[in-house]
């Protein structure tokens, strides 16, 4: 880990065990701070930078197919590219995502008490070498953990998980909150070859299909393994993330998966700038790390190119380090109140996993183990703390990486955006999303207006 990335774990985390109560194995604590490293400065004064506050909505399952089928009252206007989704919608996020959590049609598997809405308060800035965002949103509790491995007394088991899957198993729902930034040129990046809609009308829309995970038409594993691109003898991939219809040769009700265009047609797309840059603030999986995550949307949604903020083995690989950290795994009833102790980084505070260590009953190791970050992924660093029911996370990226799979942001230029948080232990398609269109200018006028620092 390079000092560059200033100091690595999660800061010091002022706990107000306010109460360890007697009611079974409950556990009444109350954390007030959670934060990651600060591994840079924003030249500017936040506090004189405008703030917008974006309302995101709940999608469900409406999916691209859904919005331009018969069933959707605005899909022949939208695929004029006359009009964009607020022309009929503004205003009323409220009221999509209200109807949207326990749709009859597009919510076949609603979470109880999921929130229809939330309100994102975004500000941005540049100078003559990044761009910079600050984000907030409230948040009840900080998601920091993801995935998990418990020990059951005989063997590590796979535990935590997104709601609602594993909470109808049993198991405490665990995953980690996120933000993502999508962005995109104006009038770049058509919903399908030949379409006059783009993401300036239909935003992160256009990227997602039936197809995906937790979407109605998913396709099987078998299906998926079977398949000469994306199977065992391809990409080797068991399920389908967002993309753009232009990587396709055609379309259908599942969103044509299957059907991919050649590596020379999505190379050639690519180099023409036709894909969306996507970046993912992940509480658990980066900003321990001081980073976000930076992925590509085109036929899949890749991770950029590099080694990755983490890697999630298959079994148990790595425990705490007893000799630094005073233990090896940490029993579950202290989770809670050991967050800022959680994350579990290579090269700094974990150790080759010896199941000759003595562990008990229901000790907690993360799935996910964290790792320093080369190349273009490690473009985006982050700064996020949780604190008093609220998440503040600072964002900062080169204008321009001068990578072949991102964009480059131009001062004086207005670029397409969309926003999404994951909160409440949610994964895939349980997000909250912007309604589109919205825009970014850089020192010039747009929905969100990055205003030129120092
Ligand atoms: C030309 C107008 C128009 C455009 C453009 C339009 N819609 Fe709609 N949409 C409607 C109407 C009308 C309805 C049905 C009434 C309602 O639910 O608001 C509807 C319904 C929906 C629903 C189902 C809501 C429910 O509760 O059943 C969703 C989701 C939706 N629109 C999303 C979008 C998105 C996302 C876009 C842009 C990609 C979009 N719409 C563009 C007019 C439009």
């Amino acid at each position: 880990m390079t000092s560059a990335h200033g100091r690595i774990g999660l800061k010091k985390v002022v706990l107000l065990v306010t109460a360890i109560v007697g009611i079974g194995a409950a556990l009444v604590w109350a954390s007030s701070e959670v934060a990651g490293p600060r591994p840079f400065t924003f030249p500017g004064d936040w506090s004189k930078v405008p703030s917008k506050t974006i309302t995101l909505f709940y999608p469900a399952q409406a999916s691209w197919e859904f919005l331009v089928s018969p069933e959707h009252p605005g899909a022949e206007p939208l695929k004029t590219g006359q009009v964009a989704c607020a022309t009929c919608h503004e205003g009323r996020q409220a009221e999509l995502g209200a109807s949207l959590v326990k749709h009859a049609k597009l919510e076949p598997d609603p979470i109880a008490g999921k929130r229809p809405t939330l309100d994102l308060s975004v500000k941005a800035a540049f100078d003559a070498q990044y761009v910079y965002f600050r984000f907030e949103w409230e948040s009840r509790e900080p998601g920091v953990t993801h995935t998990l491995w418990r020990y059951d007394g005989k063997k590590w088991v796979r535990w935590g998980g997104p709601k609602p899957d594993v909470s109808k198993k049993g198991v405490p729902p665990s995953y980690e909150d996120r933000l993502a930034v999508l962005i995109g040129e104006p009038d770049t990046i058509p919903a399908y070859d030949g379409a006059q809609v783009t993401f300036s009308q239909a935003g992160c829309f256009i990227t997602c299909h039936n197809s995906m995970r937790a979407m109605p038409k998913e396709p099987s594993k078998q299906a998926l393994s079977a398949h000469p691109y994306w199977g065992a003898a391809g990409k080797k991939r068991d399920d389908i993330r967002k993309y753009l219809l232009i990587s396709r040769t055609a379309q259908d009700e599942a969103g044509a998966w299957d059907k991919v265009k050649t590596p020379q047609e999505l190379e050639a797309l690519r180099k023409a700038g036709k894909f969306l840059d996507l970046w993912q603030w992940r509480a658990a999986r980066s900003n321990p790390l001081g980073h976000a995550g930076d992925d590509y949307v085109l036929d899949y949604r890749w991770f950029d190119k590099g080694k990755n903020t983490f890697t999630s083995p298959g079994e148990p690989k790595w425990m705490y380090d007893r000799t630094t950290m005073g233990f090896s795994a940490i029993p579950e009833a202290d989770l809670p109140k050991m967050l800022e102790k959680f994350p579990l980084i290579t090269g700094k505070n974990a150790v080759a996993f010896d199941p000759a260590a003595s562990f008990k009953e229901g000790d907690i190791l993360p799935h996910p183990v964290l790792q320093a970050p080369t190349e273009s992924i490690a473009d985006v660093l982050a700064h996020g703390v949780w604190k008093d029911g609220k998440w503040t996370v600072e964002l900062r990226r080169k204008l321009n990486t001068d990578q072949p799979d991102d964009k480059a942001l131009v001062p004086g230029k207005v670029y397409d955006i969309g926003f999404s948080v994951f909160e409440d232990r949610v994964s895939n398609r349980r997000h909250l999303v912007t309604l589109p269109p919205v825009t970014l200018g850089l020192g010039v006028d747009a929905d969100i207006k990055a205003v030129k620092v120092p």
